[in-house]
């Protein structure tokens, strides 16, 4: 059933989950998802280090995710959904979180923004670590050519060591002064050149 939501280009096969005996799916996301990005993004837990706070309602919701599906549209890349689809006594799949590459302008270039926001049951396990890798492949097999970057606030420590356990390295700090991570060695002007949102 999930299988028929995949995208065909840069998903990744599923991945085993070896204590739930399920794995994860990553997948495009759909208009199906807009109650799980307004439950994941709505928790006041996943926003601890965001300044705007939780979502507040599912217009947000829908706009944020709105977004997402164009990406894919236009791009042919986006931010996955994270399912994990589990054995049938765990009542099958259930996505976990968002995570994944989307392109962001940078200054004179663009980049693609990793990004990872999963419910707090599923936090401590190495799966946002290892979908952060994936993501990773499939931006080098998307265009080795577009640098992958990730930020966070200066406190988010979880966040930080994603994206370093994803392979990716400090290289300055953004106009807001978060500290940016990313898989090569990047110009004053794309750091410096980052939205702040
Ligand atoms: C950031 C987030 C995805 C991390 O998820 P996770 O399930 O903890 O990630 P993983 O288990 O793959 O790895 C987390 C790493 O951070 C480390 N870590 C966790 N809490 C930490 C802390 N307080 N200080 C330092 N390191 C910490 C873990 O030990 C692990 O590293 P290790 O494998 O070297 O031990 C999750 O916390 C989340 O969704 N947070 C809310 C949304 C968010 O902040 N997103 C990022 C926005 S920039």
């Amino acid at each position: 059933m999930i299988e028929g939501r995949f995208a065909p280009r840069f998903t990744a096969g599923p991945l085993t989950l070896p204590t739930l005996g399920g794995h994860l799916v990553l997948r495009r996301p759909t208009e199906a998802d807009l109650d799980a990005v307004v439950a994941i993004h709505g928790n006041p837990a996943t926003n601890v280090h965001n300044p705007a706070g939780p979502m507040k309602d599912d217009e947000q919701g829908r706009a944020l995710l709105e977004g997402w599906l164009v990406d894919w549209r236009e791009r042919g890349i986006g931010y996955w959904a994270v399912d994990a689809v589990l054995p049938e006594e765990w009542e099958g799949a259930r996505t976990l979180g968002f995570s994944g590459v989307r392109h962001l302008p940078a200054g004179p270039t663009q980049v693609l923004n990793l990004y990872y926001r999963y419910a707090p049951a599923a936090w401590g396990r190495g799966w946002a670590s290892a979908v952060a890798r994936r993501a990773l492949d499939a931006a080098r097999a998307y265009d080795p050519e577009t640098p992958v970057i990730a930020r966070m606030q200066p406190g988010n420590l979880p966040s930080r060591r994603v994206a370093e356990k994803a392979g990716l390295q400090p290289v300055g700090f953004d106009l807001a002064g978060r500290p940016v991570l990313a898989d090569r060695p990047l110009p004053r002007s794309v750091v410096k050149g980052l939205p702040l949102v």
